[in-house]
Parts: C-alpha cells; sequence; structure tokens
C-alpha cells in the first residue's frame, strides 16, 4: 500500500527539475531568435509555475524527505551540461538537451500507467493533466526548433544528442533505485524512458546513439 509520504522524494525531484527548466529556458530566451525568444521566455514563466504548483504539494504531504542525492547529482551535471550549452551559444544543443530529452522524460514520469500511483498523483496533484499538457507543448517546441537549426549544426547536435541521451539513462537508473513509489511500475518506466530517448529529435541526421546505462 502507497502512502502518501512515498510521493515526497519523487515530488522533490520535480521541483528540482522544474526549477531546472525554468533557469535554462530563461537562459536560452537571451540568446534565442525574435520568433523563439518569447516562446521561450513563457516557458520559463510556466516552469516556475510547475515547480511552484509541485512545492505546495510538497508542504501539505506528511515527512521530509528530499530529493534523494543520487537525482540531485544527475541533475546538477545535466544542468552544468545545459548551461555550458547556452553559454557557448550552442542554442540547438541546448534545445536538445533540455526540450526534447528533459522535457521528454518528464512526460513519462508525469503519466504514471493506472495504479496505485496514479491514483495517489490523481489526489495530491491536481493539476497534473495541465503541467503534462505543457510539457508535451515544450518537447514539441524543441524538436521544430531543433530540426530547423540542425543542418547548421549537425555534429556538434549528434554529439550532445549521445550526451543527454546517457543523461537520461542515469536519470531513469538514479530514479528507479532512490523512488520506492515507482517500484510496482519500474517496467513501465524503463519502456517509456526507452521510447523517449529513442525518438528524441529525429530530424537529427544520422543520430542513433545507444544509451550508456539502458
Ligand atoms: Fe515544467
Ligand atoms: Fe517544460
Amino acid at each position: 500500500m502507497l502512502k502518501p509520504q512515498a510521493l515526497r522524494p519523487l515530488l522533490a525531484a520535480m521541483v528540482r527539475a522544474e526549477e531546472l527548466s525554468r533557469d535554462v529556458a530563461l537562459a536560452q530566451a537571451l540568446i534565442a531568435p525574435p520568433p523563439l525568444a518569447p516562446v521561450l521566455a513563457r516557458q520559463g514563466r510556466q516552469e516556475a509555475l510547475h515547480a511552484l504548483t509541485f512545492r505546495r504539494v510538497l508542504q501539505c504531504l506528511p515527512g521530509n524527505a528530499p530529493c534523494p542525492p543520487a537525482l540531485v547529482q544527475v541533475m546538477d551535471a545535466w544542468q552544468a551540461r545545459l548551461m555550458d550549452d547556452v553559454q557557448a551559444g550552442r542554442l540547438a544543443a541546448s534545445l536538445l538537451g533540455l526540450q526534447c530529452v528533459l522535457e521528454g522524460l518528464a512526460c513519462a514520469a508525469l503519466a504514471p500507467p493506472p495504479g496505485e500511483l496514479a491514483r495517489m498523483a490523481d489526489a495530491w496533484v491536481p493539476l497534473r493533466p495541465l503541467v503534462l499538457h505543457q510539457e508535451m507543448a515544450h518537447r514539441k517546441l524543441g524538436t521544430t526548433w531543433v530540426a530547423r537549426l540542425a543542418p547548421a549544426d549537425g555534429a556538434e547536435l549528434r554529439s550532445a544528442r549521445a550526451d543527454y541521451v546517457a543523461l537520461g539513462g542515469e536519470l531513469l537508473e538514479a530514479g528507479l533505485s532512490s523512488l520506492d513509489c515507482l517500484a510496482a511500475d519500474a517496467d513501465h518506466y524503463r519502456a517509456a524512458v526507452r521510447r523517449e530517448l529513442a525518438g528524441a529529435c529525429p530530424g537529427i541526421p544520422d543520430g542513433h546513439p545507444t544509451p550508456r546505462r539502458l
């Protein structure tokens, strides 16, 4: 039987991921071309609201379990790589890493299969369908713009894709090993993450690396 406090580490990880997305989307907006910049700025504001939504739920849940250290470590590495890309002006690579890969994984995390975890999420996170809808839009935005920018940045993007897909595999393993609330649905999440990683940015030519830790 899943208890409400079992959701805490997962929600704490979601807060961390939303704050990462907020910071990176706002930084991307500063280097993006005019049609894309305001969309990324809006995404940054949506991510801030997502973080607030999950933080409010955390305040209502019993217990005080934080985001598991293994997940903090992978997300710190992810944010560092994303900010390196943004600061070096590699907009397409950063879109691939955040919108295509990380937000694809967020879509998988926000869509548990029917069962105890899904019932618990419906009860405690009533805004989950709205957040999922917006994450799917962010993923689509990334896919569209990476494909648009790819011809000018092919080799760099293939390398970035390999790195971000590897980080996705590490995030999955860290999540499954440290979040007890996912245990009953582990097979579902492995399959969902494999699909997301395999499908991330099909517009990139010749880029189909195998995740290191899947
Ligand atoms: Fe978000
Ligand atoms: Fe998002």
